[in-house]
């Protein structure tokens, strides 16, 4: 079966999540979000107090951990040894323990496999940082989709003001900063863009016009033969 593979990246806080979930539902594909099962992951470690830095204690754990994904009412949700920890995975704490677990190879080979395997039995869209370049080389439509560091502790900040929380704008643009730094800079996988990836800047874009330009991409989902 040839499946349909949307592959996004980019930076934190540049809309992947938002964007794709919405293109994959005018499409009638499903959304993976990568980066969740790299959030479960840095849950267990920081529950278990193992340093970010320690390869072998992160080899070693990765042994005694299963993630999974499956889909309540239409939205993703990510299972730590069972339990769905989808709740529990968007702190900052969680975000920056995240980026710097993911720079192991134990930990991303973890998951390699089931991102495969889920973009072969299913038309996906897929979001991360690797997945156009590393995940799936020949997904039909790769898009790199980012905005100035700027627009993206703006956009963070608002959602954080709704939910009622106090943040600081300067300081989010900082943990910004940080993590893109080193996603891009880490030596397996790092977040760079496809060469035969559409480059697409949301800074002065609404949600509506990134979907409608994914969409556009993609042929409207028609599926292209032979990959
Ligand atoms: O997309 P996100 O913000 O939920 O991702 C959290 C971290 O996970 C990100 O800083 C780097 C890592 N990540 C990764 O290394 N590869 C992916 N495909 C997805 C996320």
């Amino acid at each position: 079966m040839t499946t349909y593979n949307i592959a996004i990246d980019g930076p934190a806080g540049a809309g992947k999540s938002t964007i794709a979930r919405k293109a994959a539902a005018r499409l009638g594909f499903i959304y993976v979000d990568t980066g969740a099962m790299y959030r479960a992951m840095a849950l267990y470690f920081l529950r278990k107090g193992i340093d970010r830095n320690n390869e072998k204690a992160i080899e070693e754990a990765c042994e005694d951990i299963s993630i999974s994904i499956h889909y309540k009412e239409g939205a993703q949700r990510v299972l730590l040894n069972g339990e769905d920890v989808s709740g529990l995975i968007r702190t900052e704490e969680v975000s920056q323990m995240t980026s710097a677990i993911s720079v192991h190879a134990p930990v991303r080979e973890k998951l390699l496999e089931l991102q495969r395997e889920l973009a072969n039995t299913r038309d996906v869209i897929m979001d991360g940082r690797d997945i156009g370049t590393c995940v799936l080389p020949n997904a039909q439509t790769k898009i790199y989709l980012t905005a100035s560091s700027h627009v993206r502790a703006l956009r963070r900040f608002k959602e954080l003001e709704e939910k009622g929380l106090r943040c600081n704008l300067e300081e989010i643009e900082h943990d910004i900063i940080e993590r893109d730094y080193r996603d891009t800079h880490r030596a397996i996988a790092p977040l760079k863009q496809a060469e035969d990836a559409v480059y697409i800047d949301s800074s002065q874009m609404t949600i509506d016009q990134v979907v409608e330009a994914i969409l556009e991409a993609a042929g409207h989902g028609n599926p292209k033969d032979g990959r």
